[in-house]
């Protein structure tokens, strides 16, 4: 198994491409933590993950991350993955109608709670040479007409020049940090964009591929990066999103 002894802490672990990615994992013989905000949540989602435990925090919160990451040492002893999944969409609105907490709230999960888990996770990824995977988003690459979610693209933009920020800065001690950039997938985030057959329509039409993303093709692109078969790839970007970048 290609993640056998490993252990794997997956932000956002409690739903959607985080849920996926924790089984996916979990299946390749990694013991996963996941966290979230929502009790109820996180408890259905480790029940259906083997090898699996939840911790609760909000990643807006430093103290919660430390309590996190403090809690896979005492349960596992190290950490060799950290998948920074856990994020929040906004409502969409031009740039001049955004009031400054709808832009500090976005920033401050999608972004720095990104942060917040690296500066903590990275003193036992040095000890590992271990790996981390940045989730990232097609909004981060490129404008797209009519998306006015400002906040959001600039999460994620910010997320991606991290990657290559981190993989240099601790490629000494040969940690990789990759990053995935999904295009629209079928979750919870996105229901509110596929209501309707015309929405669903218009979305698949939006991806060459000609629909929309399943959480676990994103999962099965994060478990290459997680595993030795890109053990010489850091600093790498990859759109995982049915070709709708290249638009
Ligand atoms: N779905 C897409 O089309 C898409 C496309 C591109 C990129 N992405 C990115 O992929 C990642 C996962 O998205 P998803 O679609 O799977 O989203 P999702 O289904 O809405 O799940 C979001 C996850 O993040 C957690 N989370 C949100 N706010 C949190 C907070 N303050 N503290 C701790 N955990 C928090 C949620 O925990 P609770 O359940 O406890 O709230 C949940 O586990 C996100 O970074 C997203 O931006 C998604």
């Amino acid at each position: 198994m290609k993640l056998s002894g490993k252990i794997a802490l997956i932000t956002g672990g409690s739903r959607g491409i985080g849920l996926a990615t924790a089984k996916i994992l979990s299946e390749n013989g990694a013991k996963v933590v996941i966290t979230g905000k929502n009790k109820e949540r996180l408890e259905k989602a480790t029940l259906e993950i083997s090898n699996s435990i939840g911790v609760m925090g909000d990643i807006r919160n430093t103290q919660d991350v430390k309590n996190v990451v403090s809690k896979t040492i005492e349960k596992y002893g190290r950490i060799d993955i950290l998948v920074n999944n856990a994020g929040v969409f906004p409502k969409i609105k031009q740039l001049h109608e955004i009031k400054d907490e709808e832009w500090n709230e976005i920033l401050d999960v999608n972004l720095t709670g990104q942060f917040r888990f690296t500066r903590e996770v990275i003193p036992y990824l040095q000890k590992t040479s271990g790996s981390i995977i940045n989730i990232s988003s097609d909004a981060g690459l490129k404008a797209y007409q009519g998306f006015n979610a400002d906040a959001y693209s600039a999460s994620k933009a910010a997320l991606i020049v991290l990657t290559k920020c981190w993989a240099l800065e601790y490629s000494k001690d040969r940690i990789r940090v990759n990053c995935i950039c999904p295009g629209v997938v079928d979750t919870d985030m996105t229901k509110p964009f596929l209501k309707t057959q015309k929405d669903k329509e218009f979305m698949n039409n939006e991806h060459p591929i000609g629909r929309i993303g399943q959480p676990e093709e994103v999962a099965k692109a994060i478990m290459y990066f997680a595993s030795d078969d890109a053990s010489w790839i850091t600093g790498a970007v990859l759109a995982v999103d049915g070709g709708e970048s290249l638009k």
